[in-house]
């Protein structure tokens, strides 16, 4: 299907907007997709008309906000093709949900045990796993990647042991934009009885996911990444998987009984749900999915390739870039540096023609130290971009080039 990109930038009320003087040209969308109309208006309604507590009152508000709340848990689930509602739990973001994972391994795991994570990941997805094996003795070892950006799967199949106990793998890489075979990994990890945690913030709009097939242990995305509001997460488990977890923060809603003697906690998915949600972002959400669905993302994700190449080609037509990240399953990001140029200098001046791309180590530090550079210049779309953007932003970053070298 042809997405008509006019019609969707339209539900985007912050693309209208101009920048310096110049009309706004987002390609910063890995840090964060903009939020249609439709996203928007749900958290206004919320707090116009239905605020309220979740699962505590018997009065009508508290009522409907708990059935809304609950809808996108079903949506969640249909989303990502679970099995049971109660394997969604909601959480602050993609980081959020690692975090609640890690803690319960810290409490599992002990010297000897391994955990496997790889050098393209996210701080969010390897910082929690050192704090992890910082409290429980086990050790962290590190898939390392090829030139192209690609996990090196040679290294993985040696040296994942009997002695792994977790392998915590992005499905999509932030920076190169690579698409793990995490398959592979999953269907390897398992041989050997070790359980998979998907790091999946950005893969939703990519990948079309059913985590019945996919059989990860734990999958985990932040709303923010797909058109919905930030400070919602989820974290998906197997049930078994999450009821191997110990509980992770105290509180209200995640308890059965309380009593100075002995404390008793409630059944997934409350269990891992302290204290009032973002209730307002969590139904939000399910607009977000409804966006998302309604376009498709199978098209959303043949689009968005359409733009990479187009700019790709764009972009390697200017002397002295370098594109890091060239695995042919990629999604639309591109990380570049231009020769003799910081990456910063870079941002900072096409900004000033109203291009938003990201300059930095985007979280990936020691990917930065593989490529012994200090940062990139990155672009990500969206399905909201064009053609007529990418041509803005190459003529911005020619002008900073002419200007800086
Ligand atoms: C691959 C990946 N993992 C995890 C995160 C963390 O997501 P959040 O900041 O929404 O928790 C990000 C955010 O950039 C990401 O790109």
């Amino acid at each position: 299907m042809m997405l008509n990109i006019e019609n969707i930038r339209a539900q985007f009320p912050i693309l209208a907007q101009q920048i310096h003087g110049k009309n706004l040209v987002y390609l910063d969308n890995g840090a964060t997709t903009q939020k249609p109309i439709s996203v928007i208006n749900a958290i206004t309604n919320y707090y116009k008309n239905e605020n309220s507590n979740v699962h505590r009152g018997v009065h009508f508000l508290s009522g409907l906000a708990t059935k809304k709340l609950e809808k996108t848990r079903n949506a969640v689930k249909k989303f990502i093709g679970a099995r049971y509602n109660h394997e969604i739990i909601f959480t602050k973001g993609a980081t959020d949900s690692i975090n609640l994972v890690a803690n319960g391994y810290s409490t599992l795991l002990k010297k000897g045990d391994e955990i496997i994570i790889s050098e393209l990941e996210h701080h969010s997805n390897i910082v929690p796993w050192q704090i992890c094996c910082e409290n429980c003795g086990a050790s962290l070892k590190i898939i390392p990647i090829k030139d192209n950006g690609e996990l090196d799967m040679d290294c993985f199949y040696n040296m994942i042991s009997k002695n792994t106990k977790i392998v915590a793998i992005s499905h999509i890489s932030n920076t190169l934009g690579t698409v793990n075979p995490v398959e592979k990994i999953i269907s390897k990890a398992h041989e050997l009885g070790a359980k998979v945690l998907i790091d999946g913030a950005q893969a939703t709009t990519h990948v079309n996911l059913n985590m019945i097939d996919l059989d990860a242990d734990y999958y985990v995305f932040s709303a923010h990444k797909m058109y919905g509001p930030t400070g919602v997460g989820v974290l998906y488990g197997k049930e078994e998987a999450l009821n191997s977890l110990p509980v992770y923060q105290g509180g209200g809603e995640m308890i059965k009984d309380v009593s100075f003697k002995k404390t008793t906690y409630a059944p997934l998915p409350h269990k891992f749900e302290a204290g009032t949600p973002n209730i307002a972002g969590i139904i939000a959400l399910n607009e977000a999915i409804t966006f998302v669905l309604k376009l498709g993302i199978e098209n959303i994700y043949n689009y968005e390739r359409e733009l990479l190449e187009y700019a790709t080609n764009e972009i390697l037509k200017i002397k002295g870039v370098v594109i890091y990240g060239n695995s042919k399953n990629k999604t639309g990001i591109i990380s570049f540096n231009i020769d003799g140029i910081h990456p910063y200098d870079i941002g900072v001046i096409i900004d000033k023609f109203g291009v938003a791309i990201r300059t930095g180590h985007h979280c990936t530090q020691p990917l930065m130290e593989r490529f012994k550079i200090p940062g990139t210049a990155r672009i990500s779309f969206a399905v909201y971009n064009t053609i007529e953007e990418i041509n803005i932003c190459i003529e911005a970053i020619k002008k900073a080039k002419s200007m800086l070298v």
